[in-house]
């Protein structure tokens, strides 16, 4: 069966954007690919951080998955930082990755701006060689990830590729090895809708878990009076109808995909339903509709958090699938770079 791996860091609050974008469409691939899915918490250490509210982030973000519908009679649900092999498999990358390929990357660049420059952590710059290990150390087909993932994916194949030449073939037959390439060449999946959810307050920035304003996203565990709130806030614009694609209408165009994809609708029967409504309308319309597909995940989530015997069982059980598949990867991997196996 073909393999399926993504991860979501224990940072802040899981928001619309990284279940849209990511979680939602992992539900969907873990009925015909083997999955697996982790908390990335040796990434999120890669920005200042509070050790008090990672250790619960991790746990909370872990029930999100399951009450969001990962189902563990399926897939495979661990921690990163409980599988050693991440880390092993991050260094025998990071000698075969250049410096270039890094700090080129639009999000270290980003960051590391913010952080204030030359003061950013290593740890910043080598993220995308982590994630790389991340996916290559399970020998992923696809990854389901948003569309802001969709550099450091070209990342992970390139690096794919150049270790496969650099060790593969011929000179890992001669070190004993079966031969052939030590990786495979991981594919994104990216949604048609959703890949780029945007924030509430501009919809011409990304929703995301670090904008200062919480008015700027919906969290999945606001309640329905919050959601109303936001929704009832959020900007807009004074044209007459609603429109998905018209470039100066970049919040309509958002407020109207989020609205398909939590009601279930298509496009067209969207615009069928929506196109001569006024803002009023369509306001409390798109709250109903995200509300209602919230609130079984809410619920869900309070009974798995209510039990954490469980939720510890599922990331024993996780971590344990993880690491036999993972040191097969780095078996041959060591093998085929000359190291004394
Ligand atoms: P992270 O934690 O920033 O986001 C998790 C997932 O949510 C998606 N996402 C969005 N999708 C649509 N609209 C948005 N506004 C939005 N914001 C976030 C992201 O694209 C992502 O899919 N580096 C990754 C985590 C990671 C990973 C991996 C993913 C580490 N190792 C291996 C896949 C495979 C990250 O920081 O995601």
């Amino acid at each position: 069966r073909k393999r399926v791996v993504s991860g979501v860091q224990p940072t802040g609050s899981i928001h619309l954007g990284n279940y849209l974008g990511a979680i939602k469409n992992w539900v969907a691939l873990q009925d015909t690919y083997e999955t697996l899915f982790f908390i990335v918490d040796l990434h999120a250490i890669t920005l200042p951080y509070d050790p008090q509210e990672l250790r619960k982030a991790t746990r909370d973000t872990a029930a999100l998955y399951l009450a969001c519908g990962v189902d563990i009679s399926k897939a495979s649900v661990f921690v990163q930082s409980h599988v050693r092999a991440h880390v092993d498999l991050m260094w025998l990358l990071s000698s075969s990755t250049p410096i270039g390929w890094l700090q080129k990357m639009t999000q270290f660049k980003e960051k590391s701006r913010k952080e204030g420059g030359e003061n950013a952590s290593v740890s910043l710059l080598t993220y995308p060689v982590l994630m790389a290990a991340d996916i290559l150390l399970y020998k992923s087909d696809f990854v389901p990830v948003g569309e802001d993932q969709k550099q450091h994916l070209e990342l992970a194949r390139d690096l794919a590729q150049r270790v496969n030449n650099l060790y593969g073939g011929r000179k890992w037959k001669k070190l004993g090895g079966r031969g052939g390439s030590i990786f495979k060449i991981p594919e994104p999946l990216i949604p048609q809708v959703g890949a780029r959810v945007m924030s509430l307050t501009d919809g011409r920035s990304k929703m995301s878990k670090s904008a200062p304003s919480d008015q700027s996203r919906i969290n999945l565990l606001d309640s329905k009076d919050l959601i109303a709130d936001k929704i009832k806030r959020c900007k807009t614009d004074s044209f007459v109808g609603l429109e998905y694609d018209n470039a100066e209408r970049p919040e309509c165009n958002n407020l109207l995909s989020v609205y398909q994809i939590v009601s279930g609708k298509t496009k067209d029967e969207v615009m069928e339903e929506c196109k001569d409504m006024s803002w009023g309308t369509f306001k409390p319309l798109l709250t109903d509709a995200v509300v209602e597909h919230l609130s079984p995940i809410q619920v869900r989530y309070q009974e798995i958090t209510a039990e954490s015997a469980y939720l510890d069982k599922v990331l024993t059980e996780g971590a344990d699938k993880a690491t036999e598949i993972a040191e097969v990867t780095i078996r041959n991997l060591k093998q085929a770079m000359g190291f004394y196996i």
